[in-house]
This record gives structure tokens, sequence and C-alpha cells, in this order.
């Protein structure tokens, strides 16, 4: 497989843990994408006991298809759209906060951007070149309650043995200082692995965190710095790289697709909290289990 990234862009991404690629989705691609996550939402009808997303500890529902989402497709909500007795407060397809975390397996459209020969080469030229497609979200970051995704590292939730999460982050729209775009503190992937997110058991034992390391996360935002990125921009993220976003305040959305790979040779533990059936193997970005 050809090179897609320079020597200068390998070398950023080595010294930053993020390279941001501009123009790496056409817009044909991104409105393919835009329109069958609406026609998702479309789809789904949300229970009384729809699930709220949250990264924040103690306020995270981890419930029943929270669990199971690893292997399905699934709408989470915004907290913001939730009223007390857990009806929405607006239309659904302004409530949704995220679809996950399997459509790259179970969607043809998703599949279809997903697992590029483009993706793979840029996976394996930052030194992943047996990337396996873990986890897919789709986050709307609705305009005016979308939500604040706390800092964190990404080995925090999708945890191997050694660690080779990497956060391929595609923005479908605009992300700016004022819809939420993505900040990151460039250099501090060379972090320690602050805590593990775990199940505890069964799923209705729940999740937990475990610290492991005390060295506090760059306080956000004055110690990160923000990655403002034109649609179709490609942002790649070092699992261990500290990121946050806020909430997105603006009257735009801020519509963006990730997907998390990792070393198909990695140990991935059984106490992560995202698992699949083993009817459901993962496959590798570049097609060579095919
Ligand atoms: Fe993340």
């Amino acid at each position: 497989m050809g090179r897609l990234l320079d020597d200068a862009q390998i070398a950023a991404f080595d010294r930053d843990g993020v390279l941001a690629i501009e123009g790496f989705v056409g817009p044909e691609a991104l409105a393919e994408l835009r329109q069958r996550a609406n026609d998702i939402v479309d789809a789904w009808e949300p229970t009384a006991a729809a699930t709220v997303f949250t990264t924040e500890d103690q306020q995270r529902r981890s419930n029943d298809e929270f669990l199971s989402s690893g292997g399905r497709i699934w709408c989470f909500l915004e907290e913001g759209a939730v009223d007390a007795e857990g009806h929405l407060t607006r239309d659904k397809s302004l409530a949704v906060n995220k679809i996950g975390h399997a459509q790259h397996d179970l969607d043809d459209v998703f599949e279809r951007f997903s697992y590029t020969d483009d993706l793979a080469g840029v996976a394996s030229d930052i030194g992943l070149s047996d990337a396996v497609a873990l986890q897919s979200m789709y986050i709307f970051k609705q305009p005016g309650i979308g939500g604040e995704v706390s800092c964190h590292q990404d080995v925090t939730f999708l945890y191997t043995d050694p660690l080779s999460v990497t956060g391929f982050w595609f923005a479908v729209e605009d992300a700016t200082l004022d819809n939420g775009c993505l900040w990151a503190a460039p250099g501090r992937h060379r972090d320690p692995l602050r805590r593990q997110f775990r199940r505890r058991g069964d799923n209705d034992a729940g999740t937990e965190f475990v610290d492991l390391d005390p060295t506090p996360l760059p306080a956000a935002p004055d110690d990160l710095v923000p990655l403002e990125v034109p649609a179709g921009t490609l942002v790649v993220l070092d699992g261990r790289l500290p990121h946050w976003s806020d909430v997105n305040r603006s009257p735009k959305s801020r519509h963006a697709y990730t997907l998390h790979c990792i070393s198909a040779g990695a140990d991935y533990p059984d106490w992560n909290w995202l698992q699949r059936g083993e009817d459901m193997p993962l496959r590798r970005l570049d097609r060579s289990d095919r």
C-alpha cells in the first residue's frame, strides 16, 4: 500500500499525538454519511428508558443499551433533551447525542465510509499496520444543547495491552470554537494512562473507573489548543492524548464521525466496557481478512 502521509506529517503526529488532514473526505461522501445518520434517527423509536450519554463520572448510565451497544446501532440522547420523567423535550432529530457503536460493521453506508484504502494507509503510516475497527460513533453536537465531553484519554475507555487505540475523527461539518470543536494537548500523548473504565462483571453490575496514575489531566480549556477544522478534515488522535470538547452554544450543529481502531495483535481484555459477540469479529481496516 502506498504512503498516504508525508514525512513531515508522520513527524508531526509523532511529536504532537494529533494530526489534522484537511480535505481527506469529499463532500459527496460527507453528505451521504450525514443523510444516513439522519435516516437512522428517523427510523429510531425512542423509549422512556432511552439512554442519555455523558462522560461525567457519576452520571454515566451504565444500562443494558450502553453495555450492549458494542455490537449494535443505538441512538443515545443529549442530557438536556430529556425531562425528569424521561420524556423528550424536543424532536428526536434534535435530541440525539450520538449513534453508536457498531454501525461501521452493520450499516452499508458507514461500512463504505470506514473501510477505505486511504484510511488504512494513514493507520499504517503512523505504525498501526494491523488496525482493526473497534468502535464507531456519529456525534451530532446539537445546536444549543450539544454536551461537553470532559477531558479524557481514549485509552481509558478502550484499553489494550500494549496500548494501541487510535482515534480517527472526521469533521462531517465545520468544527469551530462556537459549535464545540475538539481541543487537545499536543505532546501530552506521552503522558501516563490515568484511569481505566471497566465493567464490574455482568451487565447488571455496571461499570467503574479504576485510578492508575494521579497526574492531573490538562485543564480545559487553558492547557489545551482548539482544533478548528473545515468539513472533510480527518483528525488522527493518539489514544493517550488528552482531549476535550465544549458545549455547543451556537445555533449550528457540529456533526462528526469517529472510528476507533486498535492493533489486531494487542490483547483486548474482557473487562473493557465495549464488547461484541463472537459472531461479530473485529475486521481489519485494510480488508486483508476478507
Ligand atoms: Fe475521545
